[in-house]
Order: C-alpha cells, then structure tokens, then sequence
C-alpha cells in the first residue's frame, strides 16, 4: 500500500517507516522539521535501499496537505506529527492545541475527501490518567496531568467520532507506552532537542559524558525500589505494531495498546543499561517530578490477539540499542 507517514523523520515515525518499506509498503513523509532532521531520512533510504518521497509542510495547513493527496493515490495514513513534550505543553498549552488537534481534524478531512480509508493514530498511554494498573484498552479513561495527554484522548475522540460518521472509514488508535532505543545500524534513533526529557535518552548522554550525572526523580514511591516504574518498549517493536495494526485495518474504531506488558523501575532500568554495556551511570536521588504517577504498564493482550503482534525484544537490546546510537552522534 501507499502510506503517508505524517511526522516520518521523527524518532518513532522513522523507525515506523523502515518497517512500512522492509514490508512492502511506499512511503510518502510529510513533516515540517520542527523537531526532526531531514537526513534521517537518507538514512531511512540507506537501511532499506528503498525510496522515500518527502514533503517538507506542516500538517495544519489544509491547501499544502490537499495539495500532496491531489498527487498521490493513498491508500492509508498514520499520523505521527504532533509536538510531544509535557512539560512544553504545560507552559504552552494553546500552541499544543492547535498543532495536534488541528493537524488531526486536516488530515482526517483529506482522508474523507480522498476516499482514504485507513487511518493509524500515534496516541500515548498518557490518555489512562493515574488509572490502575495494568492499563487495559477498555478501561474509562482519566484525566491526564497535561495539555499533551489531553490533545492526545481529544484525537482519538474525534478520529472515534468520524469513523462512526463514515462507514467505511477505518482507525486504529495505538497507545504507546514508553519507546526507547533505536535501530540495530546506530544510523537513527532519539535524538530530542536540547535538555533530555525522557530517562533513556538522559542515561545515554550521561554515559556519553555531556551530562554529569542522572536525576532520579523520587524513590519514595510504593513500588519495587520507591522509583518510578513504566512499560519500556523497543522502538523497533513499536514500529512493527504499526504494520500489523495498517495490515490488519478493518471498518470502525480500533484501540490498542502498544507496550510488553511488564513494569522497570528507573533504577532497574539504569542497572540494566550499565550492565548491558559495560558503563557506570552516576546518579543522585532528588525530588519527584511534578505530574510523575508511580507506575504504568500495559495489558498488551488485545494487540497479540486481534493483531498477531507481540513486543520481542527485552530490556538489554533497548539498552545496546540506543547506546550504540548515542555514540555514533
Ligand atoms: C520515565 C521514568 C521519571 C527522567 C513520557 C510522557 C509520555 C510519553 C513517554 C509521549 C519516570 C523517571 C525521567 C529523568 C527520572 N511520551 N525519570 N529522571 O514521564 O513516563 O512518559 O514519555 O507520548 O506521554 O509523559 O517518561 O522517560 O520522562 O520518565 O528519574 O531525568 O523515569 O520520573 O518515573 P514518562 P520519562
């Protein structure tokens, strides 16, 4: 199938598009580079030996997007494209809204005036709120602690909504729990801009030596070690759950979580990356971070059930993998 791939030079958006091609699939980028380089891109193309066309617009803009559908037939989308920084989306609230939530209504009205029929939706376990634990795709959902989680349960309410309006109209709304790693080659990865939000990418730097030691955010918490505990998953892993929920597409809303189903601790998770490679990480306890819950993971049965897709690969290939990247860049 042809598939645009909003937000395709992104960190999970690449890796998603190494599996479309490895797949079968063409592929089509939109993004507009505000968080992403556009030589990911030939490194997509030098993995696969494959071709990727890119467009560089911003998926708010209606007549750019039209535009891009007006030239290719396209037979699905996942839409990647959305700013994703929680703490940015605390302090920003409105830029959030408008780019993820305007984004999702543009390309949702292309795919009904195109005669699209398949769209994935990149959402985030964030839409649970402080829910029990594990999060299972039925459950009611809670309110999150920020405007990003919000625009993310927002989405999926209007993709959910223009679905039951279109027959015919297929999503899936795919909840990812917390991707980390990168691709075996080293050649893409995540690489934020500026101050690591996320642990992985912090461990790394601090490993690489750019920064001097890691802040755990609190170890007071009621889990294993008192430190926050969530559901890590390969990048990889996650990429391929994208091509079996676009392959297994069928009329209606269709929600799934996108995790392994097992909690790490930060310090489980730091143990395990100096392990796996062999590299002391210093760190130092401080305060909890504002918004943090305890601990999330994932019931990931429904996606192993309905869409034959199960995450393989464990907590030491997460950690090589994305030590590899950080010391290629
Ligand atoms: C993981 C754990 C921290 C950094 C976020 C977004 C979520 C999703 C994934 C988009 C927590 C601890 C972290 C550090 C630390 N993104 N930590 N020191 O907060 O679970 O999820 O990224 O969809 O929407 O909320 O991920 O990697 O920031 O934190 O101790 O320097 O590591 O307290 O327990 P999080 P994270």
């Amino acid at each position: 199938m042809n598939i645009l791939v909003t937000g395709g030079s992104g960190y999970i958006g690449s890796h998603t598009c190494i599996s479309l091609l490895e797949a079968g699939h063409s592929v089509i980028v939109a993004d507009n580079l505000s968080n992403s380089k556009i030589g990911v891109l030939d490194e997509v193309r030098n993995i696969t030996n494959k071709e990727v066309v890119f467009y560089k617009i911003d998926v708010t803009n209606a007549e750019a997007l039209d535009t891009l559908f007006s030239k290719h037939d396209i037979d699905g989308v996942i839409h990647f494209a959305g700013f994703k920084a929680v703490g940015e989306s605390v302090s920003a609230p409105s830029k959030y809204y408008f780019n993820n939530i305007v984004s999702t209504l543009v390309l949702a009205e292309a795919c009904q005036k195109y005669g699209v029929r398949k769209f994935v939706f990149s959402s985030s376990a964030t839409v649970y709120g402080d829910n029990a634990v594990p999060f299972v795709e039925t459950m009611n959902l809670l309110p999150t602690t920020n405007p990003y989680g919000e625009t993310k349960a927002m989405s999926e309410r209007i993709l959910t909504d223009i679905a039951k309006a279109n027959p015919g109209f297929s999503v899936a709304l795919l909840r990812y729990f917390n991707p980390v790693g990168a691709h075996e080659s080293g050649m893409i990865g995540e690489a934020p801009n500026g101050l690591p939000n996320n642990l992985m990418p912090y461990v790394t730097q601090v490993a690489k030596g750019k920064l001097n030691k890691l802040r755990v955010f609190g170890n007071d918490y009621p889990t294993v070690d008192g430190t926050g505990v969530r559901d890590y998953i390969h990048v990889v892993d996650l990429a391929e759950g994208h091509v079996a929920a676009l392959d297994n597409l069928h009329e209606g809303t269709h929600v799934f979580n996108l995790g392994t189903g097992r909690g790490t601790s930060v310090l489980e998770l730091v143990r395990a990356f100096e392990k796996a490679n062999n590299i002391e990480i210093p760190y130092e306890v401080v305060d909890r971070r504002l918004g943090d819950i305890a601990s999330f993971y994932a019931d990931a049965s429904k996606a192993e059930r309905e869409l034959a897709w199960k995450a393989k690969k464990d907590l030491v290939s997460m950690c090589r993998d994305a030590w590899r990247f950080e010391k290629h860049h």
